[in-house]
């Protein structure tokens, strides 16, 4: 049995993540070398453990400005770096000034003289991250840059990356590198940040810096494949059977964002590093495996979460999800998303009488960490 497959060659992971819940919730898969942990109380227990680290990722063949994004992102790192690169990025995200949502995506509907869009293309794979750009006061050539590289700036976070992925990561890394690092030096916090972050951790300003600006990246590459989809899947569930919610009506969309982060997450699984032997129920995880922590299953546990497989907006406890992960490396932008998503559904069936979706089938991308549709094709008239 394999732990590891594609999300685009599975039709519903959901009935495999089951079983593995009731029969082997602590898996090792012998053929992949990987611990599979796919119960909510192991996943809590793994992410949440001293000795499970985030296993180092392949910077082989990586440009300079690559090598920096890399190293310095809260994401990759572990230990006083960790410390270091989460405190720079947690100061970025709160110093985010708030700003329309709404604006974003009439200029994204505008800029789409067609009243059949891909949501995906359109929406998704670019309100996340012009949002962020925006909230920074990027400029618009700049922002229009960014958010049309980032995708390949997204590999970087790859385990194994192969040389198409090394040619595209070190194709924009330079120019993104660069337009960020200029960018920063005009916010009116950088003096600050900087004075104490290298104050308090006895660190150069230009290893400050550095990190500021890897991190502001770190941002952009965070919300690009998890925000897009959750865009998606919060939009399938609205015209899933069975949910006849007031599509107008803001706080039940928030609910039915809520819910759709529990029950179909984004991002599926995240993996671990075992730094010393960690005994879990009655199976020990020797130093240097790997674990694979199935977020997505968790969030289906029936211990956990009465009637599982039922998608209910309704329930009271689907916030203790783990779809943002739990422990040191938690996800800073859990409000930000739900906010986001929220905004864009109550903009759309607000601005459009009729919508309707126009394929039933939908493909994902052939990615083993995350679930994202490929293209969800939308019919929209006023
Ligand atoms: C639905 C949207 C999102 C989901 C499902 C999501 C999920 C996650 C998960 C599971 C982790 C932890 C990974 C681990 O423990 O191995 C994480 C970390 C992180 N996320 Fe998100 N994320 C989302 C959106 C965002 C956005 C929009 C941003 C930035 C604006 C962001 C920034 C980060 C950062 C910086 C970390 C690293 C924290 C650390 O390692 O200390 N995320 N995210």
């Amino acid at each position: 049995m394999s732990t590891l497959f594609l999300q685009s060659e599975i039709k519903n992971p959901y009935l495999f993540y089951q079983k593995m819940i009731d029969e082997n919730p602590i898996y090792w898969d012998e053929s992949n070398k990987i611990w599979a942990i796919y119960s909510y109380k192991y996943c809590v227990e793994i992410l949440n453990h001293k000795d499970s680290q985030i296993p180092p990722v392949s910077e082989k063949n990586l440009n300079e400005y690559a090598l920096e994004i890399s190293r310095n992102l809260a994401r990759l790192s572990n230990g006083i770096q960790h410390e270091i690169a989460k405190e720079t990025a947690t100061i970025l995200f709160s110093n985010m000034k708030s700003i329309g949502i709404d604006s974003i995506l009439s200029q994204l509907f505008k800029s789409h003289n067609n009243n059949k869009i891909n949501w995906v293309e359109l929406i998704c794979k670019k309100l996340p991250v012009l949002t962020i750009l925006k909230s920074f006061n990027f400029n618009d050539q700049d922002s229009l840059f960014i958010a049309d590289n980032i995708e390949w700036l997204t590999k970087i976070m790859h385990p194994n990356k192969n040389p198409e992925d090394i040619k595209f990561i070190n194709c924009v890394s330079k120019e993104i590198y660069l337009i960020a690092e200029n960018h920063i030096r005009t916010l009116s916090f950088y003096e600050n940040l900087i004075a104490i972050i290298s104050t308090k951790h006895n660190i150069s300003h230009k290893e400050t810096k550095s990190m500021f600006v890897s991190n502001l990246i770190g941002l952009f590459i965070q919300s690009y494949d998890a925000a897009r989809g959750l865009l998606s899947n919060a939009l399938l569930q609205c015209f899933s059977e069975g949910n006849n919610l007031d599509k107008t009506d803001k706080i039940q969309i928030q609910k039915l964002v809520a819910e759709t982060i529990r029950f179909d997450p984004p991002i599926h699984n995240t993996r671990r590093i075992a730094t010393e032997d960690i005994q879990i129920n009655d199976f020990i995880v020797r130093k240097n495996e790997i674990i694979l922590v199935v977020l997505a299953a968790a969030n289906r546990d029936q211990k956990q979460f009465k009637n599982s497989m039922l998608f209910d907006i309704e329930r009271e406890n689907n916030q203790e999800h783990l779809t943002f992960g739990t422990g040191g490396h938690m996800c800073l932008a859990k409000y930000f998303s739900i906010h986001l998503a929220t905004e864009a559904l109550h903009y759309l069936f607000s601005n459009f009488k009729k919508i309707s979706i126009l394929e039933n089938e939908i493909e994902n991308e052939p990615l083993i960490n995350a679930r994202l549709p490929k293209a969800i094709w939308v019919l929209l008239s006023n």
